[in-house]
């Protein structure tokens, strides 16, 4: 990965971006020996194998070999390119880009973000305070109506807008915000008026308001329900410089305030959201009035290691879960299905069962969730949809693991009554076909791999890694490593950047490829071995290793040349095997 960042300045930003309070800010994590540890954010794990090294200001996951330094980490976390990790985490140093010093399209933009995002915290803050005044009673009403505690109001900072025209508008522009920035921001309608004259008002007008919040606190847009039946239910900020609905989700600031979270349940509705969290329900969050995106999709991988899909019971409701599931899966996100009875939404459904009823919704299997979709289009009495459904239900059981189709075959065997036999053998049949698609991934051919004792090189690489781990700690004396005791090529180029000066931190940024990062990042990584004497003892069993193969190797070559040489070359060839057998004695 190359940057268009000088090197040097690239050292300031990673050493002012200390990793572990970056990471800290998505993973709770745990000092134990030299390293903190932590749940892995990029692959779902029960004990932590994700570790964050702050001597040498790495991270590594032990378990889905994820690594790098800050950069990554924050590329990864926000699915951002490099250069964007660099951008923002240089604006949270309050460190100038340097090529962009001089870039007054930059700054503006920058301070343009700030200053939108400003402004709808103050709207939010207005809306909020207008909810307990008389402009807000109705708005007040319409929520305690829906059952909606004080307490769970102010958490979710719940607000009204006033039913007039332009109270918002007014007050931000008095407070400094000028008519085009909150037009930009969405909190202001301009239009031209037909007598030519323009005219502004508020965007929303007599609605109860729910703010949209980043993980990071930032308001970022707002919905707003109507109090009467007016369309449309709810309104919501169209995309702005600071809003993508695509990207985000709602309640995301209180995810982030919810550690170890074993799901996140992923609603349709604002008001589903809110419903839930006040009956106690944890890990709750809503897509904003779109389809679930893959964006989305790995913004949830982030805190919890699988998705619940708890949409409306309704047969909207029941598409988009289909489609959600799909995403999910192409997103490598373990997904379950809570799936409401009679038609109703999930706030619906905790108001009448209250929160024990729906701790006791099971979460389904995709699988299991699609049998029950499919079921429903087929009428089972007749015999050519009893045998159709079985078909189509065989292509759905065959993608699943042998325990859930067990399972699952039992179901299946006792709704269309064909035996479990026949429907495995009709089974083996779908995953035939299935398997000769020509698919978008074409399986790769498995390279022969040649069995452990016919390579040496094992054990020497092994050798080479720990020496270049030693030498990265920075504790063993320069002058006692060469290049040449290298000779694996990734090693030899790290080698030759730590002894110029390099520090580990910065030699991810080099590595050309993302299974290149994982590995440099692991032999980067501080070793554990304690002081520095032990270090070089290590460092010096390695050398001797590492040393003692390749004059060996030598050896070997020099006894077939001087098989077929003479005169002098055989003398010079036999003076060099002495010598590299004197040296071979030493290392003994
Ligand atoms: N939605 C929207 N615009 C609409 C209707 C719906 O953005 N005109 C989004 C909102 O995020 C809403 C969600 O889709 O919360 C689900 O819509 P719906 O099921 O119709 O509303 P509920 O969430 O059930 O809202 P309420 O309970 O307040 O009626
Ligand atoms: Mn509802």
């Amino acid at each position: 990965m190359s940057s268009r960042y000088p090197a040097a300045w690239l050292d300031e930003l990673r050493s002012r971006s200390d990793i572990v309070q970056i990471v800290s800010g998505y993973v709770a994590l745990n000092k134990k020996g030299r390293k903190y540890w932590g749940l892995c954010p990029f692959h779902g794990e029960k004990t932590p194998s994700f570790s964050v090294d702050g001597e040498h200001q790495l991270y590594y996951c032990f378990g889905c070999k994820a690594g790098g330094n800050v950069f990554h980490f924050f590329m990864e976390m926000e699915h951002c390119t490099f250069n964007e990790a660099v951008e923002q985490l240089a604006e949270r140093a309050h460190m100038t880009l340097p090529e962009l010093e001089k870039d007054e399209d930059y700054e503006r933009r920058r301070t343009q973000r700030e200053r939108l995002l400003n402004a709808n915290k103050e709207a939010a803050r207005f809306y909020h305070e207008t909810l307990f005044t008389p402009a807000g009673a109705a708005s007040l009403a319409y929520l305690r109506k829906r059952g909606l505690s004080d307490g769970i109001i102010r958490k979710f900072g719940l607000g009204a807008s006033p039913d007039d025209w332009c109270t918002l508008s007014d007050r931000l522009m008095e407070k400094g915000f000028t008519l085009d920035e909150l037009v930009l921001a969405g909190l202001t309608v301009r239009k031209k008026a037909e007598n030519g004259k323009e005219r502004y008002f508020d965007m929303f007008r007599s609605r109860a308001m729910f703010p949209i919040i980043d993980a990071y606190g930032n308001v970022l847009a707002f919905g707003g329900r109507t109090l009467e039946k007016r369309e449309p239910k709810y309104l919501n900020t169209a995309d702005t410089p600071v809003f993508n609905k695509r990207k985000g989700v709602f309640a995301a600031n209180l995810l982030r305030q919810q550690r170890h979270l074993d799901r996140v349940i992923l609603v349709e509705g604002y008001m589903d959201v809110v419903s839930l969290t006040q009956f106690g329900v944890e890990g709750v969050c809503a897509t904003l009035g779109t389809a679930l995106t893959a964006e989305q999709a790995r913004l949830l991988k982030r805190y919890a290691p699988q998705v619940y899909l708890g949409y409306d019971g309704d047969s909207a409701g029941q598409h988009a879960i289909l489609r959600g599931l799909e995403i999910l899966e192409q997103e490598n996100v373990p997904a379950r299905v809570l799936d409401f009875p009679d038609g109703l939404d999930p706030d619906e459904f905790i108001r009448r069962d209250g929160a024990e009823g729906f701790r006791k919704l099971p979460a389904i299997s995709p699988a299991a969730y699609r049998l029950r979709r499919l079921k429903d289009g087929f009428d089972l009495s007749a015999q050519d949809s009893r045998l159709a459904y079985a078909r189509s239900a065989s292509e759905i059981v065959s993608a699943v693991d042998p325990l859930e189709r067990d399972v699952l075959l039992g179901q299946l065997s006792v709704e269309t009554g064909f035996s479990r036999e026949t429907l495995l053998e009709q089974m083996n049949l779908s995953a035939q076909k299935a398997s000769s698609r020509p698919k978008d991934q074409p399986a790769r051919p498995r390279t022969p791999r040649a069995p452990v004792s016919a390579q040496p090189q094992g054990d020497d690489l092994r050798a080479q890694e720990l020496l270049l781990s030693l030498f990265a700690s920075g504790q063993i004396p320069k002058d006692m490593i060469e290049e040449k005791d290298f000779d694996d090529d990734e090693l030899k180029s790290l080698y030759r950047e730590l002894a110029a000066g390099a520090s580990p931190a910065s030699l991810p940024d080099l590595a050309p490829d993302e299974t290149s990062r994982s590995r440099y990042t692991r032999l980067l990584l501080t070793p554990t071995a304690g002081s520095t004497d032990e270090m070089i003892a290590m460092a010096n069993d390695c050398l001797i290793r590492i040393r003692k193969t390749s004059l060996e190797k030598r050896y070997e070559e020099l006894s077939q040349e001087i098989s077929s040489a003479s005169g002098e070359q055989l003398s010079a060839l036999l003076q060099e095997a002495r010598e590299i057998s004197d040296k071979l004695k030493k290392l003994k």
